[in-house]
């Protein structure tokens, strides 16, 4: 089994508030349909969920009484997101049936405190392909929070122990610094958990209410330490996840699991 996240950023247009990028889910659904595989898919928010998050400050926890339109507003934003990826794969013959984080797991000051597991195991085992996303959740401390794609995709990993864990970026993988502003970042194509030590500290994090890049490899150090493999990939990039899953070697970054 592969646990797989589509990042807000390739699923939607980041910088346009709820620009869904149709075209490049449909042709991610192709690959998931061609390549066969038993697979829980998350998908991030992007546009539909980080602009409003961010503007009513959803993450600090609730503060003010405003929030709660924002909440409400952000809940039903990345529901419709949630609805356009399951039509897509529907409408290329994959069975998949929508898992709303808000209604199944609690946080505690951003922790996952409960989750309910069993539903995912009881969708695969009958077939289905179960689809998750970040999402607002409440939260025992601070009445709500942000539970991104990123901590169901860790949680999931512990869980489930998949044969690899794949994140879908706009980016072809990891590099040792932030490509996108440093012309001397250089790629990394395989690396351990102790290597990731050493670069976290240099890469800054975007300006995403769930930490961008530093909180991901926040999450996938936490995937290595379960032994899970992580795969970094283009979804820009036709077939890079179809081969992947196949077991192709493309441009690609792998972070070798812990050995347990
Ligand atoms: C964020 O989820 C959820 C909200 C802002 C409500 P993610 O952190 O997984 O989304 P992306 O992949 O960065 O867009």
């Amino acid at each position: 089994m592969f646990i797989i996240k589509l990042g807000g950023s390739v699923i939607t247009n980041k910088a346009k508030e709820c620009y869904f990028k149709q075209d490049v889910v449909d042709r991610l659904a192709v690959e998931l349909k061609k390549a066969n595989k038993q697979v829980i898919l998350i998908h991030g928010a992007g546009s539909f969920g980080h602009i409003i998050a961010k503007q009513y400050m959803l993450n600090n926890g609730f503060k003010q009484k405003k929030q709660i339109k924002g909440f409400a507003m952000t809940q039903a934003m990345v529901q419709h997101l949630n609805s356009l990826v399951i039509s897509s794969l529907h409408n290329h013959d994959i069975p998949a049936v929508s898992i709303p984080p808000h209604a199944i797991l609690t946080l505690s000051n951003h922790k996952l405190t409960r989750m309910n597991y069993t539903i995912f195991e009881q969708y695969l085992d009958l077939g289905f392909t179960p689809v998750s996303f970040g999402d607002v959740a409440l939260d025992t401390r601070l009445g709500f929070s942000i539970c991104s794609g990123d901590l169901l995709l860790q949680m999931l990993a512990a869980e489930f122990k998949p044969e690899k864990v794949i994140f879908v970026l706009d980016e072809d993988g990891l590099y040792s610094a932030n490509p996108k502003t440093n012309k001397n970042a250089t790629f990394i194509e395989k690396a351990t958990r102790k290597d990731l030590e050493k670069l976290t500290t240099r890469v800054d994090a975007h300006a995403d209410v769930t930490k961008g890049m530093k909180g991901k490899l926040h999450t996938i150090k936490q995937i290595a330490r379960e032994g899970v493999n992580t795969i970094l990939l283009n979804g820009n990039i036709h077939n890079c996840l179809y081969d992947t899953l196949k077991g192709k070697k493309v441009r690609s970054t792998i972070v070798y699991g812990d050995k347990i």
